[in-house]
Order: C-alpha cells, then structure tokens, then sequence
C-alpha cells in the first residue's frame, strides 16, 4: 500500500514536446542545431514541432486530468526563458507560457515538478564552450536563481540537471546527443564535473536565498540500470560490476550522497588506465578544488531514472586508445531470459528496480526516493492496446510496493516517461514510450490514450481511493 501523498506522476522534458523552436523570442539551443545538421537523427527527424506543447498545453493539461495524476514533471527551456542564456536578457513570453502551465496544474490540484536542464543548453552558451568551460557553473547558476525566484513561490519540487551521467556521455563521448563531440575518455569527466558543480551551486543558492520561504525541496536526477554480475559467484564479474554501478550510478551520487568527490574505484580505474597508455600523469577525472561549491550534501532527495538491468563481466581490455569504456573496464550483457521489448537497449527487467532501491538506501543512508522516470519503448506498428506495457506497469509498482513495504525503503513518488509519445532524441519519432499516443501525422497532433494509459489510470485511483 502506497501512503497518502504518494506522487503519482508523469515526465516530459521541453524540447522532446514543446516546439515553437523560434515561437514569441526564444533562442536556439544545441538541440535545434544538432537536429539540423544531416545524418544526426533518425530520418532527420526534429523537435520544432514536436507535440506542439507550446501551442497545444490545454491538451496536454486534459491527458494530465484523464490520468489522475497528482504530479507532473516538466522541463523548462532554458533558451526560452533567457534566450542568450544569460539573466541580461527575458524572454517574457517564455515566462509567461511557463506561468500558465504551472498555474493550471495547480488549479487542477496537479503538482508541478520542474527539471531546470534536460539535455537542452542554450546555444550561445556552447559557442562559448558549453559544459566543458568551468565558468558554465556561474551561468548555470544564475538562471536557476531566476527560476526560483519567478516560479519557486508555487513549484515545491525542483531538478536541477536531468541524468548529467547520461548527457556527458552521449553528447561528448559518443557523440550521438548534442552537441555531437566524440572525445573519448576526456571531454565527458570535466562536462561531469561542470554540472556537478553547477548543480551544487544551485542548490545552495535555493539553501541560503530561497528554502526558508519557499520550503521546496531540490535534487538532481541519476539514470542507472541495476547491474549484476554476470556470475556472482566470480570475483571478476563482482569486480565489473562495482565498477560499472561506480561509472554510472556512483559518478554522481557518490559525491553528492557519500563524500564530496567521486568514487575512489572510479579514479583509481581512470588513473591506471591513463597510465597503461602513457597519458599524462593528472588524472583525467577532475579534481574538486577549495574553490569550487561543497558539494556533498546537495541533494534534498535522491531521483532516480530507471528503465533496464544488465548482467556484467570484465571487458577484457587492452585497446590502444583513451575511452570511458576501457576505463571502466566492464561489459554489460543482457540476460537471455528478459524480454526485450521496442528498443533493443531496453530488456523488460521490473525486479531491477527493486534491487537497484535496495541498494540506494543501503548506500546512499537511506534517503527519500522519488523514481522520476520509468517506461516502457514501443517501436514499429502501432498498438493502441499496449498489453504488455500494461503488465509492464502493473508488475514495476508491485515491485517498488515491495521495496517500500519489505525492504523499507523510503520511495515517494514513481513517474512514468512519458505522459505522451515524443521526440526521442536520436531516434526521432520512431520510438514510443507515451501514456498516450500523439499521431504526428495529424495536424492536430491528436492524442489518443494507450491501453496503458488508462490501466495506469486505474492503479492511481485504486491507491487514491484507499487513502
Ligand atoms: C531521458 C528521456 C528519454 C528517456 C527514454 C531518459 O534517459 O531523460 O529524455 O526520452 O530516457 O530514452
């Protein structure tokens, strides 16, 4: 049984729904230049229309009501607020579009839960060196400041930077999410860095200028699939695995949670590598300075993206060039046994979310957890009567019951991503993961509900009705 104020939510983030890419003064952003360059998204897909969010939030608004949901996350523009990027320049009617959603939300008894950056950097902020300049942190900071001050009166729950793991390492070591640089084995640890520290000077800017009045509550979101190893009874696969979990989960969370600086197995891995291949003697893994924000503590809850599980063994190392991968020195497989369901990254996996909880609270002491997102890919034909999303749903929250009930942990609210289909990064259009089906076919952008949709619907109400 899940407690009274329980967050029964959804997810969206602005570029994947909103367009109006260049509507009423907003800038651009790495995203829009990304999707405009050839050959970088599927079918060279792009968010400038996207759900027509911007145009259509009424809509929108109705899917939130239809499912009952007591939350809803969003992500703001950042380049829609501040165009350039910086405080010297509103953009008032991004103000006002951001007032009116949040103001609707709460008229409908609808919490907002607001994501400030969510892979969507302004674009004169990356001509200026983006995430890999240190003097990003600053930007960063005052922006969220701005947001605090124009929205905090009324948005209680606040994310600062949406999966920086996930963004560091798509957008400059694989190169396949903007800003698209393939600079493997470096550029990923120092942007890591910059967003540890932007996060952490944001939050204690909410600590000092705002938390006494506004009484919100501010944290950043961590992606991670639950990793086991391969054979737990081999030292190796164990060895992998605490190294893989280090790599993703722990990279952020460990300094935030644990100690103020990353996980030691993280450096030490980093810093043997470096010197298997002659690299230079500084660690590639930044260092935290006495300058820079103290970041331990800086998270009011811990937020958790959670979509697969992986089984992991040694990586069998040895290749000749710098990468994250030869770092980590681990291979992630998937168990023959899960089924796989739209994309092939994801294996159907509810169990992984329980340990992966299990493991927060023993690791992390216990903190409050909100799941702010979770979900399920569809790809290919469309099926409006989802059945196995459905028993997707059904046995995840069975799962995070358990973990609240048998394990204790402290979880507070499970979001699914997302409350309609959107633009999914480099997989354009063509990867579902919606409570409701948006036909991008259709001018109007018409949103249907999946069978999902509505057995989610029910599950609310039921935990609703037993208040
Ligand atoms: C991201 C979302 C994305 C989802 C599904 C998460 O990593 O935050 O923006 O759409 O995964 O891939």
């Amino acid at each position: 049984m899940f407690s009274r104020d329980f967050a029964w939510g959804a997810s969206t983030s602005a570029y994947q729904i909103e367009g109006g890419w260049q509507a009423d003064g907003k800038g651009p952003s790495i995203w829009d230049t990304f999707c405009h360059e050839k050959g970088r998204v599927f079918e060279d897909q792009n968010g400038d229309v996207a759900c027509d969010s911007y145009n259509l939030w009424e809509k929108d608004l109705e899917c939130v009501q239809q499912l009952g949901l007591t939350h809803y996350r969003l992500s703001l523009s950042w380049a829609r607020l501040l165009p350039d990027g910086t405080t010297q320049h509103v953009n008032e009617r991004g103000v006002q579009y951001y007032n009116k959603v949040i103001n609707d939300l709460l008229a409908c008894g609808v919490s907002p839960m607001v994501t400030l950056y969510h892979f969507d950097l302004p674009q004169t902020l990356q001509d200026q060196g983006g995430w890999k300049s240190p003097g990003i942190a600053l930007l960063f900071d005052n922006y969220a400041k701005f947001c605090f001050q124009t929205f905090g009166d009324r948005v209680k729950l606040w994310l600062t930077i949406n999966e920086p793991n996930v963004c560091a390492k798509l957008g400059y070591e694989d190169g396949i999410h903007a800003p698209g640089l393939k600079e493997e084995g470096t550029s990923a640890y120092v942007v890591g860095h910059n967003m540890l520290r932007a996060h952490a000077m944001a939050w204690h800017s909410y600590n000092s200028l705002y938390r006494a009045k506004q009484k919100g509550a501010v944290s950043l979101t961590i992606y991670s699939d639950w990793l086991d190893p391969l054979d737990p009874g081999c030292s190796e696969d164990i060895g992998a695995a605490e190294r893989a979990l280090a790599f993703s989960l722990g990279w952020f969370a460990w300094p935030v949670f644990v100690s103020g600086d990353y996980p030691e197995i993280m450096r030490s891995a980093i810093d043997a590598e470096s010197k298997r291949l002659g690299y230079s003697s500084a660690s590639r893994l930044p260092c935290f300075s006495k300058d820079d924000p103290v970041i331990l503590g800086t998270a009011d809850f811990f937020a958790l993206n959670y979509y697969t599980s992986r089984k992991v063994k040694p990586g069998g190392g040895c290749k000749q060039t710098l990468s994250m991968r030869s770092d980590k020195d681990s291979e992630e497989v998937l168990d023959s046994s899960w089924p796989i369901c739209g994309v092939s990254w994801q294996a159907v996996v509810p169990h992984g979310l329980r340990n992966l909880l299990k493991y927060i609270k023993d690791t992390f002491s216990n903190p409050a957890v909100y799941i702010t997102e979770n979900g399920f890919s569809q790809v290919g034909p469309l099926h409006i009567e989802d059945v196995e999303r459905c028993e997707f749903y059904k046995s995840t929250i069975s799962e995070v019951d358990k973990a609240i009930q048998e394990d204790g942990v402290d979880v507070r609210g499970y979001f699914v991503w997302s409350l309609m289909d959107n633009f999914e990064w480099a997989d354009g259009f063509g990867v579902r993961f919606g409570l409701f089906h948006v036909d991008f076919s259709d001018v109007a952008l018409s949103r249907t509900i999946y069978q999902s949709g509505k057995e989610y619907a029910k599950i609310i109400s039921k935990h609703k009705s037993c208040k």
